[in-house]
């Protein structure tokens, strides 16, 4: 409940109380929040506090606002753990989630400098781009660009590339993936990602870019994956 006489701000503590109805399923995905008037009557507290509160939950994701309509309770974020060198199928199978991809794109190109140099490639080696678009029970989670080394991974289909990239890695050249180098990168979404990942233009999207070698240190991959903002979050344990 609310207590005035506490020192915790009051849009603290209703933010925190909203947080625990979504934490305990009393607020489920989907679900209409309250107004902000119904609030601040049950409460005794003014409508700037609600919306102050509304707003810091609005911003973490874990409200979202529809214009007209009202306050939804976000789905829940899948929690990725920061480290681990995992694939897509993996993080979803892990969680007993069902996971298809739409390949949009599937060519042969030749690398460009930039491609060439973190592959280890020559300017104008051929190298699969392949565009897909990751999803979860249908939802789309993910738009990956994906760069591999034609000479090394011929014979790699379309339908193939609909699997797991990381399994045909492993299976064609029967060797394992053994380490990446991976940055991350808060951006917006442009068009093509918004239209893709089925959210407004402009969206908070994390983009992740992950240089993967095999175990013996061959560059095998060069991806530049966009995760939707509002769907993830990385989770890494630390201490010291
Ligand atoms: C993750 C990585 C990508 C990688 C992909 C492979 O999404 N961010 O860099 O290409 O996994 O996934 P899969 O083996 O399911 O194709």
């Amino acid at each position: 409940m609310i207590d005035k006489s506490s020192p915790l701000p009051i849009y603290y503590q209703l933010e925190e109380l909203i947080k625990k109805q979504i934490e305990t399923g009393e607020l489920e995905p989907g679900d209409a929040l309250p107004s902000e008037r119904e609030y601040s009557e049950t409460y005794q507290i003014s409508r700037m506090t609600v919306r102050q509160a509304v707003n810091q939950l609005v911003q973490n994701g874990m409200l979202y606002r529809q214009q007209g309509k009202g306050t939804f309770v976000a789905e829940r974020k899948i929690e990725k753990q920061l480290l681990g060198l995992t694939s897509f199928t993996e993080d979803m199978q892990g969680r007993g989630v069902q996971t298809s991809s739409d390949v949009v794109e599937f060519n042969i190109v030749l690398a460009n400098a930039y491609i060439a140099g973190q592959m280890q490639l020559k300017k104008k080696d051929p190298v699969y781009e392949i565009k897909r678009i990751r999803l979860a029970e249908n939802t789309p989670m993910a738009y990956e660009i994906t760069y591999l080394p034609a000479t090394l991974l011929n014979g790699l289909t379309k339908e193939a590339a609909a699997q797991s990239i990381y399994r045909y890695i492993e299976q064609h050249l029967n060797s394992p993936i053994g380490q990446a180098k991976q940055t991350i990168e808060a951006s917006a979404a442009d068009d093509v990602e918004a239209e893709y990942l089925q959210i407004a233009k402009g969206s908070p999207i994390l983009l992740i870019e992950r240089n993967t070698r095999l175990k013996d240190g061959t560059p095998v991959e060069l991806a530049k994956s966009v995760y939707r903002a509002d769907r993830y979050k990385f989770k890494v344990d630390i201490s010291r």
